[in-house]
């Protein structure tokens, strides 16, 4: 990048007058978009792929998008980067509108932003070291600094002793090291990932999130992630946006969206990472209790909103009686407890609705299933 380009980048626009007026957090905003629609042609007509998308990103955390097949998460990730025009609205990048550049600070602009794939996209015929090297070369960069760069980021992905391999030589996961070394040769501040771990097993994906992790601690980057893995978002992202049919549904912090989803879209994507009552306990389940001494069965849902763990002993001792675990657990999620249990309580002297009450002292959310003998 010339230095006549850097500063051109970093000088705001004359004509985004409206910048002074911002609410101080969409100022920081590094990524903004602000009434973006976008609409393609397609073969049976117009197809509304984005509308009214109003959405900040914050510089340096790690952004997750979710939303069904469809919903618009590839359409608005790339428009980023300018490789998808939008219809209407805006994208300002660090407070300046990407819309009126013209080719060569585009050019200048999809340097500072790097991405990487679902299927890698490497030259196969080029080797690890060649794959990184190439967009250092396309810049015109001299070669000493360029093989001091790709030395740099081979190791930062962990490929030196590969730095000879083809593409095929390569497993899946040491392929998207490759394409993550590729994405950062240019010090990007933003990191576009487009179901950049779904090609992969849950170890090696496991291992390409801790790399992504490192890089953006260490190197402060921006990412912007998609992903229909959502325990890919729990275990990285600091928020999350919901899409669905080119609109936004739900977003938040991550802990709260998964905690306590709001939207129909949002409980169906999370459901995998929700207990579901066992098969044999649903079958037993009655809406009536079908003699005295049957078991209230309980459902506590933690959501976050409580940064405790809950206190059981506590808790079994305000409900009374006898309570069993039917299933459950706790887990954090950027220090939050998420959760739910199952309990069955059977011999208490309170009523399903009062032990309901009792057990609000300690979940977030509390329903009667049912009852059980
Ligand atoms: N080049 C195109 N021409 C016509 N329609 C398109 C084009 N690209 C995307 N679309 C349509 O726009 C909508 C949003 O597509 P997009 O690829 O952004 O969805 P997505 O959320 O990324 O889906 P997936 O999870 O399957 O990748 C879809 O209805 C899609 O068919
Ligand atoms: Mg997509």
């Amino acid at each position: 990048m010339t230095a006549a380009i850097q500063r051109r980048l970093e000088t705001p626009e004359p004509h985004n007058a409206e910048k002074t007026e911002l609410h101080p957090e969409l100022n920081r905003a590094h990524v903004r978009f602000i009434g973006l629609g976008k609409t393609y042609n397609g073969r049976q007509g117009p197809v509304a792929a984005l509308q009214g998308i109003d959405l900040a990103i914050q510089r340096g955390e790690v952004f997750g998008i979710i939303g069904r097949s469809g919903a618009g998460k590839s359409s608005l990730i790339r428009t980023i980067n300018r490789l998808e025009q939008p219809t209407s609205g805006r994208v300002l990048i660090d407070q300046v509108d990407i819309g009126e550049f013209d080719e060569n600070r585009l050019v200048a602009l999809r340097r500072r932003i790097g991405m990487i794939f679902q299927h890698f996209n490497l030259m196969s015929a080029k080797t690890v070291w060649q794959n990184v090297e190439l967009p250092l070369k396309v810049a015109g960069v001299p070669k000493e600094q360029r093989e001091k760069k790709v030395r740099e980021l081979l190791e930062l992905v962990g490929l030196q002793a590969k730095h000879k391999a083809y593409p095929a030589q390569l497993s899946g996961g040491q392929k998207q090291r490759v394409g993550i070394a590729r994405a950062l040769v240019h010090d990007p501040d933003i990191l576009l990932c487009d179901e950049a771990t779904s090609a992969l097993d849950p170890e090696t994906t496991q291992s390409i999130l801790g790399l992504l992790r490192e890089i953006n601690q260490r190197l402060g980057l921006t990412i912007v992630l998609i992903t229909h893995e959502m325990a890919v978002i729990r275990d990285i992202c600091d928020r999350v946006v919901v899409l669905e049919h080119g609109h936004i549904v739900e977003q938040g912090p991550v802990w709260e969206v998964f905690g306590n989803p709001q939207h129909e879209v949002s409980k169906t994507l999370l459901a995998p990472l929700q207990h579901t009552l066992p098969q044999e306990l649903q079958s037993r389940l009655q809406p009536q209790p079908p003699s005295p001494d049957a078991a209230v069965v309980l459902r506590l849902q933690f959501t976050g909103s409580a940064t405790d763990e809950p206190d059981l002993a506590a808790l079994f001792s305000a409900l009374g009686g006898r309570v069993r675990l039917l299933q459950g657990g706790v887990e954090r999620i950027q220090g939050h407890a998420l959760g739910q249990l199952l309990l069955a309580v059977s011999g208490s002297s309170l009523g399903a609705q009062q032990l309901r009450q009792r057990a609000g002292q300690w979940a977030q959310q509390v329903e009667v299933l049912g009852y059980v003998v």
